[in-house]
């Protein structure tokens, strides 16, 4: 088109081609077709029940909207640059379709408004999506848990080991992470699920639109309260790439510790073959190539919420064409978590666990010294003073090369007369599970109650 036809009579000369292919965003924005109609859909039916469109003119309107979404799903639809966006495309092809109503459609609306309707209905479903794969990916999780709530492993801190756990309990943690992010997400649903249709360009209508009968038809909870702020505003975009951050930055952190139990130096678990890949020159290789790229792909997402947070900062009030620049950032990050979430889920059930490992790495560390310490206290032995008992018999076991339920019960009432036959039930890494029988801690009890907590919450 060498006229300026998409802005018509207001420009002397047609917009120069590089300008038009850096402002077109149909390349990307195509994927909002979709909602694109749904919105116009309900913007119609409203205007015909206020009067503003005459019956005729709606029957024309579905009927051609239902073609375009034909020629979408089979592909037929062709997009064009010359209408910059995906709301011009579909516009246009309704015209062309229906002749005059489709000019009509666009009465008592804007591209601004009409933009921001089509994200948060898009968003809304992608939302939904994510939060049906959290649930799951949390069911595997508790599957995984249940076949091991005596399954004996270090804890560690500073990636010492600390204190023997379940893994069943190193698992729980995960699944009240996930339970959080699921939290988020359903919070931030609540912020996205407004309709800002009707604010037009900026300031309302001066037709006698029904926001309200929009916002039903579209099932939206409520209405924007402002024109200006409804056009304008991303923030439930960057709190909801703000939640999917999160939850990335909790996936790499699973994503760390597969990695590390898979490696040979701690041999904790294997991951199926099918997520793993070989190398190129070492035959022996079997790399963590699915938890590896998880953990790379966080901080693609962190900076998609980088991208979006920067693009709100300091615009001016209300729709700038900044604003076109969330829809990239916003695509990639529900992608990159939608498919994070799928193959995580399959992933976790394809963990082969190494108990005797695990085991034998907590024996390692002298990971039961607190229960011993305990064990004193509940003898009368202040805590600090027990501290400092232990301590001793730790170096003692140290120098001995053995673990501290090697020591002989002589030796060990060489560090405190206090301590009798039974001390051997409590520095066993099964003992010290059993007694951390409280909400939140690691007996094989607790993890059970957790299980049935959670089957429960996300059934
Ligand atoms: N393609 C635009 C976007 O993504 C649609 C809104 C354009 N509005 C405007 N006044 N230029 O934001």
């Amino acid at each position: 088109m060498n006229d300026n036809k998409t802005w018509s009579g207001r420009f002397n000369e047609p917009v120069s081609e590089l300008v038009k292919t850096y402002t077109a965003s149909i390349d990307f924005d195509q994927r909002l077709a979709q909602h694109d109609i749904q919105g116009s859909l309900a913007h119609a039916q409203m205007l015909c029940e206020a009067g503003v469109l005459s019956s005729d003119d709606l029957a024309a309107i579905e009927r051609g909207m239902a073609d375009i979404l034909d020629e979408i799903a089979s592909g037929k639809m062709t997009w064009s640059q010359d209408l910059e966006d995906v709301h011009m495309n579909v516009e246009r092809r309704l015209t062309e379709k229906i002749g005059d109503a489709g000019k009509r459609l666009h009465t008592g609306r804007s591209r601004n408004d009409q933009v921001a309707t089509d994200i948060r209905l898009w968003l809304r479903d992608m939302v939904d999506v994510i939060l049906r794969l959290l649930r799951g990916f949390q069911a595997a999780l508790l599957d995984l848990a249940q076949a091991h709530t005596a399954t004996v492993m270090p804890g560690f801190t500073h990636l010492q080991v600390a204190q023997p756990v379940s893994f069943a309990h190193h698992l729980l943690a995960y699944v009240e992470m996930f339970g959080r992010d699921h939290e988020r997400f359903a919070d931030c649903r609540k912020r996205i699920n407004r309709l800002p249709l009707g604010a037009a360009a900026l300031a309302g209508t001066t037709f006698p639109i029904k926001r309200e009968r929009v916002a039903e038809l579209l099932q939206f909870d409520q209405v924007c309260q402002n024109s200006l702020d409804a056009v304008s505003d991303r923030d439930f975009a960057i709190e909801f790439t703000a939640a999917a951050s999160l939850l990335m930055v909790h996936l790499s952190r699973l994503s760390e510790e597969l990695i590390l139990w898979m490696s040979p130096r701690f041999a904790f678990i294997d991951i199926a073959d099918r997520f793993c890949t070989g190398s190129s020159i070492m035959p022996q290789k079997k790399n963590p190539d699915v938890p590896e790229l998880v953990r790379g792909k966080s901080g693609r997402v962190v900076g998609h919420l980088i991208a979006l947070i920067t693009l709100m900062k300091s615009q001016p009030l209300a729709y700038n064409k900044d604003n076109q620049e969330d829809k990239e950032p916003l695509f990639d990050t529900v992608d990159t978590v939608i498919d994070t979430l799928r193959i995580y889920t399959d992933m976790i059930g394809g963990i082969t666990v190494k108990p005797e490992n695990m085991r034998a790495a907590v024996l390692q560390g002298f990971a039961t010294a607190t229960d011993l310490a305990d064990y004193l206290v509940k003898k009368g032995v202040p805590f600090r003073d027990s501290h400092e008992i232990v301590a001793r018999a730790v170096r003692h076991a140290e120098n001995e090369n053995c673990d501290l339920a090697d020591l002989s019960l002589a030796v060990l009432q060489d560090f405190s007369p206090l301590i009798e036959q039974d001390i051997y039930a409590v520095l066993t890494p099964e003992g010290s599970l059993q007694q951390r029988d409280h909400t939140g801690g690691t007996a094989p009890a607790q993890a059970q109650y957790q299980i049935e907590r959670w089957r429960k919450i996300i059934a």
